[in-house]
């Protein structure tokens, strides 16, 4: 029997991405289908993703979907997945980013706009449109959790199971009490197994206590939540529904990350012609405006967070510079770090090279091109960087977290003689430690034949979706048959 999924996100590739979320979401379809499940994506209409509908057709009329009209749009993904569009002009026809206005403050009814995808989504589990009939929902992070609340909630007997995926829980959908009358809940959802989060309203907090099962990206972050390090207040509902929380990792989609066929490459390479790299970082150097040198060739595609240990970065910038190394960044985010990464560009000319931006060619060139990828993340649910670096021959630099401790293989002497790694992981987000990794790097990097024995055996590693796909699919059907 084919499982019918509706998958519904506020972001998702190739439509609209400000990170790997998008990437997880867009590639789930085609994941999924080898295993019998049948996915259709839910995404709120942002005039980006209505652009891209051709002949829309509506599906669904809501009067009054949480305080005016709606419509559901019928298209495609990417030309073959099915897709659903939420078109809401109020919540969603605005100019600037998904989440912020173009100054990057969060919108104000980020609640409404997302209550809404979410209160839609709920209507199509629970069998509210005629003609379409799904048995999961498959709700991703706080902006589409809620929806596994509103189908508990609703009234009717036969409905879809849920399962809320955690892609991080530093992002939890928090408002004051204020909005609870305005989210059409019934009054005993206001309880502490319900949406009350320390005294206001959780959209993720509602969506875990009903989801049928929560899911997480990595095994490792799927123990580290437990923790209040990494529960963020969460830890003591994880820890109440543990037995339904599972850690499923990321795969990468082929179809856009391969350097055997990338379009974004000077060269295509395989880990059989390795000797056609060298192109690519030549093209680096020159956008990076990038002097040529013996050591490394350093990346960061990121945005630049605490959570993703960029402060810690820029102190090791000059260390990294004096070691003989040399780095080509790419990102966007914080003010105070993109201005410190500027300074230290400006301090190291042709060895530092910044780009801040959103720049998805150029972030495939610099996969293909450089030699190595930090990633000093104090938490990483899975990352999907550093599995892009694996597939490209860019050796991953990685904090020993989260889904960086599960898929790269620290190149120590044990893992290097038995020809098994795939990488450098370090223990403590801090400068001493990361100066340390990166130290590592250089020293290895000057053994070339070594070098090209660690690249290659990352590119050999499988991490596509292949075993992650089965375990979805199990688990919808374990949900069906319960
Ligand atoms: P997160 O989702 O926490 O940001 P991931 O590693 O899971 O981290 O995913 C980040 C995604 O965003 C990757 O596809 C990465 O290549 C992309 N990305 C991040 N910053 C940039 C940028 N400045 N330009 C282009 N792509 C970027
Ligand atoms: C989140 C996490 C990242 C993960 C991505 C996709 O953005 O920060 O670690 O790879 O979701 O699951």
């Amino acid at each position: 029997m084919t499982i019918a999924v509706l998958s519904v996100a506020s972001e998702a590739y190739p439509l609209v991405k400000t990170g790997g979320l998008a990437d997880v979401v867009g590639a789930l379809p085609a994941a999924l289908a080898p295993h019998g499940v049948a996915v259709t994506t839910l995404l709120p209409g942002y005039p980006a993703v209505l652009a891209t509908l051709r002949k829309p057709r509506a599906l669904h009329r809501w009067n009054d979907l949480l305080g005016g009209p709606a419509r559901l749009l019928t298209g495609t993904l990417d030309g073959t997945h099915p897709l659903l569009v939420l078109e809401a002009p109020r919540l969603f026809a605005r100019e600037g980013g998904l989440y912020t206005d173009a100054l990057g403050r969060d919108w104000d009814d980020n609640w409404h706009r997302f209550a809404a995808l979410s209160r839609a989504a709920a209507d199509l589990a629970a069998g509210a449109v005629r003609g379409r009939h799904f048995d999961i929902l498959h709700a991703h992070d706080w902006q589409a959790s809620f929806a596994a609340t509103y189908l508990r909630y609703h009234p009717v007997e036969t409905k879809a199971k849920s399962v809320v995926t955690i892609h991080n829980l530093a992002f939890q959908g928090r408002f004051d009490a204020s909005v609870f009358p305005a989210l059409g809940l019934p009054g005993e959802a206001w309880a502490i197994d319900g949406v009350e989060y320390y005294g206001g309203v959780g959209l993720l907090k509602g969506g875990l206590e009903a989801a049928d099962a929560i899911t997480t990206v990595s095994p490792t972050y799927a123990r580290e939540i437990f923790e209040p390090a990494f529960g963020m207040g969460l830890e003591g509902l994880i820890a109440a529904r543990g037995g339904r929380v599972h850690g499923i990792v990321n795969g990468i989609d082929p179809a856009v990350w391969n350097p055997a066929v990338d379009r974004a490459l000077a060269a295509r390479f395989t880990e059989r012609s390795l000797g056609r790299r060298p192109a690519n970082k030549r093209a680096v150097e020159i956008a990076f405006g990038l002097e040529p040198g013996d050591g490394p060739l350093f990346t960061v595609i990121s945005r630049l967070t605490w959570q993703k240990g960029m402060d810690v970065l820029g102190e090791c910038i000059d260390s990294l510079v004096a070691m003989g190394g040399r780095l080509a960044l790419l990102g966007s985010g914080d003010a105070a770090l993109e201005h410190a990464f500027r300074l230290a560009a400006d301090r190291h000319p042709g060895r530092i090279g910044v780009r801040i931006g959103y720049d998805e060619p150029l972030s495939h060139l610099l996969q293909g091109g450089a030699d190595a990828i930090l990633i000093p993340s104090r938490f990483e649910p899975c990352g999907l960087t550093q599995l892009y670096g694996l597939a490209y021959g860019c050796v991953p630099v990685v904090a020993r977290t989260g889904g960086l401790a599960d898929t790269v293989i620290d190149a120590n002497t044990a893992a290097l003689d038995a020809g098994v790694a795939t990488g450098i992981q370090f223990n403590h987000v801090a400068a001493d430690a990361l100066t340390t990794a990166i130290g590592r790097a250089v020293s290895l990097y000057a053994d070339r034949e070594r070098w090209a024995m660690v690249q290659r055996r990352g590119m050999r590693a499988d991490f596509s979706w292949a075993k992650s796909g089965r375990r979805y699919a199990s688990l919808y059907r374990e949900l069906l048959s319960a």
